[in-house]
C-alpha cells in the first residue's frame, strides 16, 4: 500500500460551487491554467451558448455534452494532483448539482463582490454544511464596483451562518481597485489594470506602513486600508484550520478570476489548508483511504451517452486504495463480483482510458443498467457499503400525462429508467395507479429534458402539467397511516418509488401546519 501512499495524499479532490455568472467557469479555466492543463484561455467552452441556452433540445443536447466533458477535470499543479468537480449550474440545475458535492472533499464558493450571497449559492452551500465539508470563499471581480468588503463578510456569516476569515483584504473596487493585502505577510500586491481593466498580470510587493505605500496606492487608499485592516484584526474570526477543515469557519480570498488576479495567491493557500482525502464513514466503520484496498461509490449516472449503443456511464468517487483498468471488484448492492469496463477519466476536454487511480479521483464506468446512485464498489472479498446519497429535495413539480395511452408499457419503462438514473424523482398519490404520475425536479429544465427523452428514446409523447407546489418533506416516521395525517387544503399526500410517504406543499406555513395538527409527525428535507 505505500507504493500508492504518495499518490493518495497528493490528492486534492473539490467542486466549485457559485450562482451562474460569479465567475465560476474563470476561475476554473484559471486553476487549469496554472496547472498547465490548457493553455489558452477560453478553452473551458461552451459558455456563451450555455447561458443564452433556450431550453430547446439542440441546446439540452449540448449542455449535456458540456456538462460530460467537464464533469471533472484533473491536473498537477506543483506537487499537487487536482480534480475539480464541475457542479452544473446554469438553467439545467439539478439533483446531479447536489450529488457532485458528495463526491468533493471540501468546496470552493465563488461570489459575486457586487451581488454578495446569491440564491443558488445558498442552495449548494447547504448541502456543503450537511456534509461538514471545508469551504473556502473567493469573492470574484474586485475589477468591478463591489460592495462594501465588510458587508459583503456580515451577508456570507448572517445568510450562510459560517463565520468568515479573511486571508487578505481588496484595496478599493472597480476603477480604484488598487490590489490586495495579504494579512500573513502583511504585504500588498498591486493589481495594474491595462487594455480597459482585462489584462493585470504585473504585481509588486511592498510593507503596509511603508512610506512607498502611499505612492503605490495613493494616500487615502492607505488611509482606509489602515483602518479597515485595524478593525479586522480587532472583530474577525482568528483562522484555526480545525474549524476550517470541520466546514464552521470559511477562509476568505478576494480577487479577479477574469484578470487572473488573485488567483494564484488562492489557489496556494487553499491547497495548503485542504486535506488529500480523508476517511469516509461505511457500514463496517471509517475507511481509511490509504490503508485499505480499492473501495469507491457511485455519485452520478449519465445515459444515453450515445444515442447508437443506450449507453450509460457511471461516475465513481474512488475513497481507498488503487484502481487498476480490468480489476475485479464487488458491487456490493448487486451482490456481484464484476469487471468494471471501459474506465475513463476526464481531463479538460479530453476523455481518455484509465489504467490507473487513486483514492480522490473520479472515474467513469461503463454501466450496463447495473449501477444506481449511491452503490459501494470494493474489493471482491468485502462487502461494505458507503452512506447512500441522501434524494434531495425537488422544487418543482407537474404531473405527465401520456398523449398516445396505448404505449403505457414504454411510458412505464422510460420514466422509471429516468428516475432511476436520478434525473428526476416520480411520486404516485395514494390510491390511483400508475395513472398520475407527479414528477419533481430540481431544475425546471429537466421537466424539457424528460419529455424530449421519453419522445426521443422511448417513443412517447408526454403533456406535462405544472403543479402549484413548492415544498416537499419525507414523514419520517415508521408505520404511520399517511390518510390518518390532518393537512391543510394545499398539501398533498405522494408516495416515492420506494413507497416512502412524503406531503407536497404549496405554501412554506402548511409545513407548520401539519406539524402543529399532528403531534409526532417528524418531516425531513431529504428522502431515503
Ligand atoms: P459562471 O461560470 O459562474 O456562470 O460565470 P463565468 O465564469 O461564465 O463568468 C460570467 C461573466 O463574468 C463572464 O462575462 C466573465 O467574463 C465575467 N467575469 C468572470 N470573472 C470576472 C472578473 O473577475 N471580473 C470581471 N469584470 N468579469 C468577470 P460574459 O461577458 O458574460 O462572458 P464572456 O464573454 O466573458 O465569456
Amino acid at each position: 500500500m505505500l507504493e500508492y501512499k504518495n499518490e493518495i495524499k497528493r490528492r486534492r479532490t473539490f467542486a466549485i460551487i457559485s450562482h451562474p455568472d460569479a465567475g465560476k467557469t474563470t476561475l476554473t479555466e484559471k486553476l487549469l491554467l496554472f496547472g498547465g492543463a490548457i493553455n489558452l484561455a477560453g478553452s473551458v467552452k461552451g459558455r456563451k451558448t450555455e447561458k443564452h441556452a433556450v431550453s430547446d433540445w439542440m441546446e439540452i443536447e449540448k449542455k449535456r455534452g458540456i456538462s460530460v466533458t467537464s464533469s471533472v477535470m484533473q491536473f498537477n499543479y506543483k506537487d499537487y494532483c487536482i480534480n475539480i468537480l464541475d457542479t452544473p449550474g446554469h438553467q439545467d440545475f439539478s439533483e446531479d448539482t447536489y450529488r457532485t458535492l458528495m463526491a468533493a472533499d471540501s468546496a470552493v464558493m465563488v461570489i459575486d463582490a457586487s451581488k454578495g450571497v446569491e440564491n443558488q449559492t445558498i442552495k449548494l452551500f447547504k448541502v456543503c454544511v450537511m456534509r461538514n465539508i471545508p469551504i473556502f470563499t473567493f469573492i470574484n471581480k474586485l475589477d468591478r464596483e463591489a460592495k462594501d468588503t465588510f458587508e459583503l463578510l456580515d451577508e456570507i456569516e448572517s445568510v450562510l451562518g459560517i463565520r468568515t476569515c479573511p486571508i487578505n483584504w481588496p484595496i478599493g473596487s472597480g476603477k480604484n481597485f488598487k490590489g490586495i493585502y495579504n494579512r500573513n505577510s502583511k504585504r500588498i500586491t498591486r493589481f495594474y489594470a491595462a487594455n480597459n481593466g482585462q489584462k493585470a498580470l504585473e504585481s509588486v510587493e511592498v510593507e503596509l506602513g511603508d512610506a512607498q505605500v502611499d505612492t503605490l496606492i495613493g494616500k487615502d487608499n492607505h488611509d482606509i486600508l489602515s483602518e479597515e485592516i485595524e478593525l479586522l484584526d480587532g472583530a474577525s474570526s482568528d483562522f484555526d484550520l480545525d474549524l476550517v477543515l470541520n466546514g464552521e469557519l470559511t477562509p476568505v480570498f478576494f480577487g479577479s478570476a477574469l484578470t487572473n488576479f488573485g488567483v494564484e495567491t488562492f489557489l496556494k493557500n487553499f491547497l495548503s489548508m485542504t486535506t488529500s482525502p480523508l476517511p469516509r464513514e461505511s457500514s463496517e466503520g471509517k475507511i481509511d483511504p490509504i490503508n485499505n484496498e480499492f473501495s469507491a461509490f457511485v455519485f452520478k449516472i449519465q445515459a444515453n451517452m450515445n444515442k447508437a449503443h443506450r449507453d450509460r456511464i457511471a461516475f465513481i468517487r474512488l475513497c481507498s486504495g488503487k484502481f487498476t483498468a480490468g480489476m475485479e471488484v464487488n458491487h456490493v448492492q448487486g451482490n456481484k463480483k464484476i469487471r468494471l469496463a471501459q474506465p475513463q477519466q476526464l481531463m479538460a476536454q479530453e476523455r481518455k482510458i484509465v489504467e490507473e487511480a487513486y483514492a480522490g479521483d473520479i472515474i467513469g464506468v461503463f454501466d450496463p443498467g447495473i449501477f444506481s446512485i449511491g452503490d459501494t464498489l470494493c474489493m471482491p472479498d468485502q462487502k461494505f457499503t458507503y452512506a447512500g446519497i441522501p434524494t434531495f429535495s425537488p422544487e418543482h413539480f407537474a404531473k405527465v400525462r401520456q398523449v398516445d395511452t396505448m404505449k403505457r408499457k414504454q411510458f412505464l419503462k422510460g420514466i422509471s429508467q429516468i428516475a432511476q438514473e436520478g434525473a428526476i424523482q416520480i411520486f404516485q398519490e395514494y390510491n390511483t395507479g400508475m395513472e398520475e404520475i407527479i414528477v419533481g425536479v430540481v431544475g425546471v429544465l429537466q421537466f424539457d429534458v424528460l419529455k424530449y427523452r421519453l419522445e426521443y428514446e422511448y417513443g412517447v409523447e408526454v403533456l406535462l402539467d405544472m403543479l402549484p407546489y413548492e415544498y416537499i418533506r419525507w414523514v419520517e416516521n415508521k408505520n404511520i397511516d399517511v390518510n390518518t395525517l390532518s393537512v391543510s387544503s394545499d398539501t398533498k399526500k405522494v408516495k416515492d418509488l420506494k413507497g416512502n410517504p412524503l406531503l407536497l406543499f404549496v405554501h412554506r406555513w402548511s409545513i407548520q401546519t401539519a406539524l402543529d395538527r399532528n403531534k409526532d409527525l417528524k418531516l425531513s428535507e431529504f428522502g431515503r
